[in-house]
C-alpha cells in the first residue's frame, strides 16, 4: 500500500491521526503502521463506533429458565453411567482442553500474563502451573496426554510461550502444548477515532473471549484436533485455580444425551449477586447478565425453594469439535466496553487519562450459545471449581483464590 493510498483510505474513514502519526513515525515504525492500515477493517470499526450510540433493549426477548443437572444430587446409577461413558472417551484420546488466557487482565495489574501470577502459595507456583498439575493428575489417571491449547492475545503472546519455555513446560509433553492468538480490534475514542499507542502505531486490544471460535479455526487449532482425534474441549478460564478442566461427568451427560454443548454452573450466591446466569433465550441456551433482569426474576425461586435464574456462569464450557468449527463461521455481535486508555495524542504527546476516555469492543464466549440447539448445564460446588482471580485486593483476588485453593486441598486430605 503506497502512501497516496492509504492517506485516501484514512481520509474516507475520517481517521487522519494516523496518517499524522506515520508521517512522525521511524522507519521500523512506519512499516508496522503500513501493516495495520492494509489490515485493519476501519468500515468495521466505524460500524461498531456508531453502535455505542445505541441502548441495548432487551425487552423483546423471552427469558425462561433452563434445565440443569446438580451433580451432587445424580444418583448413584446415573452418576456411574455418566462417569463411565465420559472416563472412556477420555482414555480414547477424544478429550482435549483450552485454555482462555488472552485477557488483558487489567483489575488484577500484573505486569506479565495472568497464568504467569504467583497467587501466594508457599509453593510459589504460577497460575499457569497450578493448572498443569491439574492436567498432569488426569493424565496419570487415565493414562493419556490430553492437548491443551492456550490462547493468548496480541499483549502477551511472547511472554506466554517464553514463560513455559523458560519452565521447561513444566514437564509437559511440549507436542501436546499448542499455542494460539486470538484476534484484535482498534481502540477509539469517544468520537470514533482510532488511538494511537505510546510505541506510535494504532492502538489494539483484544477482541474478547467470544473470539476463540475464529481464532481456533484460523490458527488450525480445530484442524489439530482432528488430527489428534479428539472431538470435544473443555474451554475454560486462565483466572480460576480451582477451575476442574477434566470432568466426566458433564462430557458423559453430553455423549449419552447427544448434545454437542455443556457449560458448568455454581448456584448464585444470593439473589443480587452480579453474575450472568444461564437462561433460555427465545427458546435456545443463552445467559443473561444481571443488569438484564429484573429484581423479581433474579429473587424468584421455584416449587423446592430454588431460584429460577440461579445458575452462574463461570465461563467453563465445554464443546465438541464441530460445534466450534460450525460458530466459527459465524459472528459474534460485539459489547462495547468504556476504558481508560492511554494514547498519544496528534501533537504527539502523551495523554494518561483519569477517568475512562476510549471504547473497546469484545464479543463474549456465551453469545455464541444461542446458535446452539442445546446445551447441557451441569450445577456444580462453588468451593470445589471456582477460585477467581480478578481483582488485586478485595474480593475474587489472589488472597480469596489461595484460601478457596488451600481449604479445598485441605478438605480433600481429611
Ligand atoms: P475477564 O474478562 O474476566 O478478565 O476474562 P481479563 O480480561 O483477564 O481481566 P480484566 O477484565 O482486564 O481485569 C475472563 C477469562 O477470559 C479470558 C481471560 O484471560 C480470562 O481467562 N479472556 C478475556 C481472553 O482470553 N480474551 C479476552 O479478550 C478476554
Amino acid at each position: 500500500m503506497d502512501y497516496n493510498e492509504m492517506k485516501s483510505k484514512l481520509e474516507e474513514y475520517n481517521q487522519m491521526q494516523i496518517l499524522k502519526a506515520y508521517d512522525r513515525a521511524d522507519e521500523k515504525t512506519k512499516k508496522e503502521l503500513e501493516c495495520q492500515i492494509e489490515r485493519i477493517d476501519f468500515k468495521q470499526v466505524a460500524d461498531l463506533f456508531e453502535t455505542t450510540k445505541n441502548e441495548i433493549n432487551f425487552n423483546n426477548d423471552v427469558i425462561e429458565s433452563i434445565a440443569y443437572v446438580d451433580k451432587e444430587k445424580l444418583n448413584e446409577e446415573d452418576y456411574k453411567k455418566y462417569l463411565e461413558i465420559g472416563e472412556k472417551a477420555i482414555k480414547d484420546g477424544k478429550y482435549s482442553v483450552v485454555t482462555m488466557a488472552g485477557g488483558q487482565g487489567t483489575r488484577l495489574g500484573h505486569s506479565g500474563p495472568k497464568g504467569t501470577f504467583d497467587i501466594g502459595l508457599d509453593s510459589h507456583k504460577s497460575i499457569f502451573e497450578i493448572l498443569i498439575d491439574t492436567l498432569k493428575e488426569n493424565n496419570e489417571k487415565y493414562g493419556v496426554i490430553i492437548p491443551w491449547y492456550v490462547m493468548t492475545g496480541k499483549e502477551n503472546h511472547e511472554d506466554t510461550v517464553k514463560f513455559f519455555e523458560d519452565n521447561n513446560y513444566f514437564g509437559y509433553d511440549k507436542n501436546s502444548i499448542k499455542f494460539f492468538q486470538q484476534g484484535k480490534l482498534p481502540m477509539c475514542d469517544e468520537s470514533g477515532k482510532i488511538l494511537i499507542n505510546e510505541q506510535g502505531v494504532i492502538k489494539e486490544a483484544a477482541d474478547g473471549h467470544g473470539g476463540i471460535f475464529q481464532s481456533m479455526k484460523k490458527n488450525g487449532i480445530t484442524e489439530d484436533m482432528e488430527k489428534r482425534g479428539v472431538e470435544w474441549a473443555f474451554v475454560g478460564p486462565v483466572d480460576n485455580v480451582l477451575v476442574k478442566m477434566v470432568d466426566p461427568i458433564l462430557l458423559g451427560i453430553m455423549i449419552d444425551k447427544k448434545v454437542l454443548a455443556g457449560g458448568k454452573s455454581t448456584v448464585k450466591a444470593n439473589p443480587s449477586e452480579k453474575v450472568g446466569v444461564f437462561c433460555r433465550r427465545n427458546g435456545k441456551p443463552g445467559v443473561v447478565e444481571y443488569t438484564e433482569i429484573t429484581q423479581e426474576m433474579a429473587e424468584r425461586v421455584d416449587e423446592n425453594g430454588e431460584l429460577v435464574f440461579g445458575e452462574s456462569h463461570i465461563n467453563c464450557n465445554m464443546f465438541n469439535v464441530k460445534v466450534i468449527e460450525e460458530v466459527a463461521n459465524k459472528n459474534l455481535p460485539y459489547h462495547i466496553a468504556h476504558k481508560k486508555a492511554s494514547f498519544i495524542d496528534e501533537n504527539g504527546n502523551l495523554v494518561v487519562p483519569e477517568k475512562p476516555n476510549a471504547y473497546k469492543f469484545e464479543s463474549f464466549i456465551f453469545d455464541a450459545f444461542d446458535m446452539l440447539d442445546d446445551m447441557a448445564i451441569l450445577r456444580v460446588k462453588r468451593e470445589e471449581e471456582f477460585a477467581p482471580v480478578k481483582n488485586a485486593a478485595g474480593t475474587d483476588s489472589p488472597e480469596t483464590a489461595k484460601k478457596l485453593y488451600l481449604d479445598y486441598y485441605n478438605n480433600l486430605k481429611k
